[in-house]
């Protein structure tokens, strides 16, 4: 099939040529004399004009193009006589491909909330948000290949199904052999989900960086790019039970070069979104905040701030803000901390390191000060924390002890110490929660805004 995307009709030299338009109907109005149509092929936000000269056409040839059926026209392209657009195209054949019933189709001309939209997420890429949060999420998937392929960065592939617990949270979820239309039930008829992976409990996986560690200390540098899992009870609007990660991974480099990395990394993803998604983010600028495009602007022209938690922890007990969660050495800093950290006083992105080892996983580079860890979190307005890392330990014995500290089976994890019992070098890695990273170059300001098929504790229907 000949098909002109509407992209393609912005190119010099379309005027005049014929073209042939396919996409779905957002709008159609007019009288007896000319129609106009409003097509959109999802190929950019713009939607196309079309003009339908009613002397060539009938109505009952147009009563099928209702909002939401999908149709292909061709026609000439022409400049615009009427506002708004540049160009339109003049329809000469119109072919119906399918009709939406109006009484039905959700997706009606006019304006509809986020929340409704989550309740047809099927159908919700079809509309103006939606397209230009899924082409803005495909283009900084692409520039995060980029970044990493051209910085001689190998792509690894962990696996999804896993034995190990990376973070130790203890937040999984199980992996069984259930048929799914056919499961094991007990006498009342409870399904019985205790059935295990070939005879081993496996789960999925939370964070593909033992693996990559793996990768780094054979290829030099990887990064991995894939869905990891978690089953933490969390309803917030920026956690998820299935997201996207990166973790790039490094041999031969320290905390401060991890910490460029990921700032060199963090501003490139959004210059690329700037340059390459500028329609896109106009739009959502337009529809729901005005300030996005300087704040994406100014974190590009930025330095983020590095100080250390126990200097984080001072700032926060000195502000004399009266937090919900009471601020003191040694706890999980929460959003509300982080943000102040990054909105009100530093008014930058913040990356805040060596946290008390206690609140961190134990993989994590022990400090001299033997109660501190060499972990690094950058943090984000609006966002709190969207990256996650640190320099690893290298020296065996002291992950040994540092596993034994936690408890963790060490028969399980015979293979990762490996990685310290043959040539161990120094490395670190971070990860970045992608969703976090749509989430701030969009403007959005719920992550299940941002991933085709939100999965939240209450949500995996489709
Ligand atoms: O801080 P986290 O748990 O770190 C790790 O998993 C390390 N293994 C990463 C590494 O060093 N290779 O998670 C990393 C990032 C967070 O900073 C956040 O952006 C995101 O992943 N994240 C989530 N995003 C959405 N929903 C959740 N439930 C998330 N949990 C973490
Ligand atoms: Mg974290």
């Amino acid at each position: 099939m000949k098909r002109t995307k509407t992209t393609d009709l912005y190119s010099p030299g379309m005027i005049g040529k014929e073209v042939d338009v396919m996409g779905w109907v957002r709008t159609r109005r007019g009288n007896k004399h000319v129609q106009f149509v409003a097509l959109n092929d999802g190929s950019t936000i713009r939607s196309v004009q079309i003009v339908f000269d009613m002397t060539l056409f009938s109505d009952d040839d147009l009563r099928p193009v209702t909002t939401g059926s999908a149709i292909h026209v061709k026609g000439l392209l022409v400049e615009s006589q009427g506002r708004g657009q540049s160009c339109e195209v003049q329809a000469q054949t119109l072919e119906v491909f399918g009709t939406a019933d109006p009484a039905t189709y959700p997706l009606q001309k006019k304006g509809h909330s986020l929340e409704f939209l989550r309740e047809i997420a099927h159908l919700r890429p079809r509309t103006n948000t939606f397209g230009a949060v899924l082409r803005i999420r495909s283009a900084l998937a692409f520039a995060i290949h980029k970044f990493f392929q051209e910085r001689g960065f190998y792509y690894l592939n962990t696996p999804l199904i896993t034995a190990s617990d990376c973070e130790g949270a203890g937040a999984m979820f199980q992996v069984t052999t259930l048929d799914i239309a056919n499961p094991p039930r007990d006498e009342e008829g409870r399904v019985d989900y205790s059935a295990d992976f070939f005879g081993k409990p496996t789960a999925l996986t939370v964070s593909g960086q033992l693996e990559g560690e793996l990768g780094a200390t054979a290829l030099g540098a990887i990064y991995t790019f894939g869905p990891t899992f978690r089953a933490e009870n969390s309803n917030t609007p920026r956690h998820l039970s299935e997201f996207w990660m990166i973790e790039p991974e490094v041999a031969f480099i320290d905390i401060a070069d991890n910490m460029d990395l990921a700032e060199d990394f963090i501003k490139y993803c959004i210059s690329y979104a700037l340059e390459r998604c500028h329609d896109d983010i106009e739009f959502l600028s337009q529809m729901y905040d005005q300030e996005l495009e300087a704040r994406l602007r100014s974190i590009v022209d930025s330095t983020f701030v590095r100080l250390t938690y126990t200097e984080g922890v001072k700032i926060l007990q000195e502000s004399g803000r009266k937090f919900e969660f009471p601020v003191s050495w040694g706890i999980d800093l929460q959003s509300e901390h982080e943000r102040y950290l990054v909105e009100e006083h530093f008014k930058c992105p913040v990356i805040l390191t060596d946290y008390p080892k206690d609140i961190k996983a134990f993989y994590m580079k022990l400090n001299d000060d033997g109660r501190t860890v060499r972990a690094m979190d950058v943090l984000f307005p609006k966002i709190g924390e969207i990256i996650g890392g640190s320099e690893r330990e290298a020296s065996y014995e002291k992950l040994q002890q540092r596993i034994k500290e936690l408890n963790i089976p060490m028969k399980d994890m015979w293979w990762y110490l490996d990685t310290r019992r043959y040539g161990t070098v120094p490395h670190a890695g971070f990860g970045l929660g992608f969703e976090r990273l749509v989430l701030f170059v969009t403007g959005m300001t719920n992550i299940r805004d941002v991933i085709p098929f939100p999965r939240t504790p209450n949500n995996a229907e489709f």
